[in-house]
C-alpha cells in the first residue's frame, strides 16, 4: 500500500517524465533571406524564442552566412555512392539537418517561388537526403502579397522536397503576408503565431 507521500512523488515523476519527453528536442531553423533582419528571418526569431522558451535545443542558421554552391548534378553521390566532392560549408548543415528533430524553412517569395538560397540548399542535400528521416517541418513564407491562398506555389516547393522525405511531418505553417520592406512584419499577427508555434514544438 503506497503511502499518500509516495503517491505524491509517483504522479510528479510521471509529469516530469511526460514534460522531458516533450522539450529538449533539436530544432533547426535555416532563414535564407538576402536580408538579414528581414521579414522571414524576424519570424524565424521568434520561432526560435518560442521553441527556446518552452526548453528546446534551438539553432538558426543565416544562410547568407554560408557558403553552399549550387548542385551539378555530377552525380558522385547518387550514381556512385561517394560523399559530395565540394568543399563549402554544406557538409555542416547537412549534418545538423540529419540531426535535428525538427527543421523550419523560411523563405521569401520571390516570384511567387521560394529564394534561390533556399532552393539551392534543398538541392545539395541529394548527397544524404535518405539520412533525413523521420523530420516534423514547420514552413515560414513571407510576401508582399497579402493572400495566403497565393503561398500555395511556394509551399508546394517545400512540400516536393519532403515528399522525397522518409517520414517527413509537416506540423504548421506561418504566412508572413502583407510585407514588402524589411521589417513590415513587425505588428503584424504572423509575429506572435511565430512565436506561439516555435512553443508548441
Ligand atoms: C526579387 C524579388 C521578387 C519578389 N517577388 C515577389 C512575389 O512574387 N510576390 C510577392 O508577394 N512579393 C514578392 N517580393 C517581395 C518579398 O517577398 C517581400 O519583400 C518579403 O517580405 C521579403 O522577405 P524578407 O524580408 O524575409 O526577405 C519579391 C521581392 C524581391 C526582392
Amino acid at each position: 500500500m503506497l503511502t499518500q507521500q509516495q503517491a505524491t512523488e509517483n504522479v510528479l515523476a510521471g509529469i516530469q517524465i511526460k514534460e522531458r519527453s516533450k522539450v529538449n528536442k533539436k530544432v533547426l531553423v535555416l532563414s535564407s533571406s538576402p536580408r538579414r533582419g528581414g521579414n522571414s528571418d524576424l519570424l524565424c526569431d521568434q520561432f526560435t524564442s518560442g521553441a527556446k522558451e518552452s526548453g528546446n535545443n534551438v539553432e538558426k542558421i543565416f544562410l547568407k552566412d554560408k557558403r553552399i554552391n549550387y548542385c551539378t548534378g555530377c552525380g558522385t553521390c547518387i550514381d556512385r555512392g561517394k560523399s559530395c566532392p565540394q568543399k563549402d560549408d554544406m557538409a555542416e548543415v547537412l549534418d545538423k539537418m540529419v540531426a535535428a528533430d525538427i527543421i523550419v524553412m523560411a523563405t521569401p517569395v520571390y516570384f511567387y517561388t521560394m529564394c534561390a538560397q533556399m532552393k539551392t540548399l534543398i538541392d545539395r542535400t541529394c548527397s544524404r537526403y535518405t539520412r533525413i528521416t523521420n523530420k516534423e517541418f514547420y514552413f515560414i513564407v513571407t510576401a508582399a502579397d497579402s493572400n495566403n491562398q497565393a503561398m500555395e506555389r511556394t509551399l508546394e516547393e517545400f512540400r516536393g522536397f519532403t515528399y522525397c522525405l522518409e517520414d517527413a511531418k509537416e506540423k504548421g505553417v506561418i504566412y508572413g503576408t502583407g510585407a514588402w520592406e524589411k521589417g513590415e512584419i513587425k505588428g503584424k499577427l504572423a509575429m506572435e503565431e511565430a512565436y506561439q508555434l516555435g512553443m508548441s514544438v
